[in-house]
């Protein structure tokens, strides 16, 4: 038997997030208030993630992310009542080291775990945040490109990417156009800046194949032209970046107009981006919905996410069995039961 510190005054649930570059600690309690949130990021000397690095970078900042989050929060690991941990989609290595860390301070302090699928936490935080209740949501980063909105008891996916990520896409240009990495500073902002300076669009192809979309050609396209040297590096990022927004905000517009929801959220890392969120927001705006953003530090993966995701699925019923606590790397979010969404458009 597990014990039952829910029942005690002020219930704690602690999240860890570790599906890709990220480390994260956060600290929720069972009402929605995010007391921390301690980021740690890996970046790579060169190149992109490589898994295997990236999880011993996880391992070894563990202790003092968790330390941080223990003091910024004023919980002390006793006051837990639950561990909820980040079980998929993501690379495995990166999951295997949060899972193991979950596990160990679940069986330390004897308390339930929750794995918690990556997708679901990023609507969900996002939605707390915004306070949205029932949204269309474009979740774009450097692992994922999803439309998805709650139909009969899950999030349905209505569109995706068939190849690469948006945040992928740009990270990949940049990198080819020979941009520098700065600690802070994320690719994709880097494109942003210069794409603010371009002023001809450049005619790259635009994939969008049913409600899907192919973001490679694309890249292949805008590499290629960086490596010739005959455009303008702003006119190409501006180029890039209108070509690729215009896809994603075209298959959400689809989704809007096909769900009728009155909402629309616009999160993951790539939603920093100013010029989307303007392209986003005039289909919300043609619509009559609501366009809803999400401040950074919870649009970027994040452990408050996996933290408040583990609240709604303990107290709805949902615990993982050590047994069950393997990770799921390629765990879609269509398929995860979604019990504290009792009907559409209440949640
Ligand atoms: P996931 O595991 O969900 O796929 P991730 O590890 O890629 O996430 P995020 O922090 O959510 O992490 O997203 C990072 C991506 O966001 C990177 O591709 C980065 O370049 C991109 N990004 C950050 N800021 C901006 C910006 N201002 N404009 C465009 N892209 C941005
Ligand atoms: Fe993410």
């Amino acid at each position: 038997m597990k014990k039952q510190h829910v029942k005690n005054s002020r219930a704690y649930c602690l999240g860890v997030e570790s599906t890709a570059d990220d480390f994260s600690v956060g600290v929720s309690t069972f009402e929605g208030e995010v007391l921390a949130n301690v980021i740690d990021a890996y970046v790579p000397m060169e190149g992109g993630i490589h898994p295997r690095e990236a999880a011993r970078h996880h391992a070894e900042v563990a202790s003092t992310v968790l330390e941080e989050a223990f003091a910024k929060s004023s919980v002390r690991p006793r006051e837990v009542s639950i561990i909820a941990f980040s079980q998929g989609p993501g690379l495995g290595p990166c999951l295997r080291t949060g899972a193991t860390i979950a596990r160990a301070m679940a069986a330390y302090l004897d308390v339930p775990l929750v794995g918690v699928n990556h997708c679901v936490a990023h609507i969900e935080i996002g939605k707390l945040r915004s306070g949205a209740r029932d949204p269309v949501t474009l979740y774009v980063s450097g692992g994922n490109t999803i439309v998805a909105a709650f139909d009969s008891g899950r999030y349905r996916v209505f569109g995706e990417t068939l190849d690469i990520a948006l945040g992928n896409c740009l990270d990949v240009f940049a990198r080819e156009a020979g941009l520098r990495q700065k600690k802070g500073v994320p690719f994709g902002a880097a494109v942003e800046e210069l794409a603010a300076k371009g002023k001809r669009l450049i005619p790259l192809p635009y994939t969008v194949k049913g409600m899907d979309m192919s973001l490679s050609g694309l890249l292949t396209a805008a590499t290629a032209l960086v490596k010739k040297k005959e455009c303008r590096l702003e006119d190409l990022c501006y180029s890039l970046q209108e070509t690729a927004f215009s896809m994603v905000t075209e298959v959400t517009e689809r989704a809007l107009a096909h769900t009728e929801k009155r909402e629309v959220l616009l999160t993951g890392g790539v939603a920093a981006n100013r010029r989307l969120q303007s392209m986003i927001k005039v289909i919300a705006d043609e619509h009559g919905a609501e366009f809803n953003s999400v401040p950074t530090e919870f649009a970027v993966d994040n452990g408050a996410m996996i933290a408040w995701t583990g609240v709604l699925a303990y107290t709805n019923g949902l615990v993982t069995p050590i047994s069950e606590s393997y990770v799921r790397s390629r765990w879609r979010l269509e398929e995860v039961e979604i019990p504290w969404i009792k009907s559409e458009g209440l949640s």
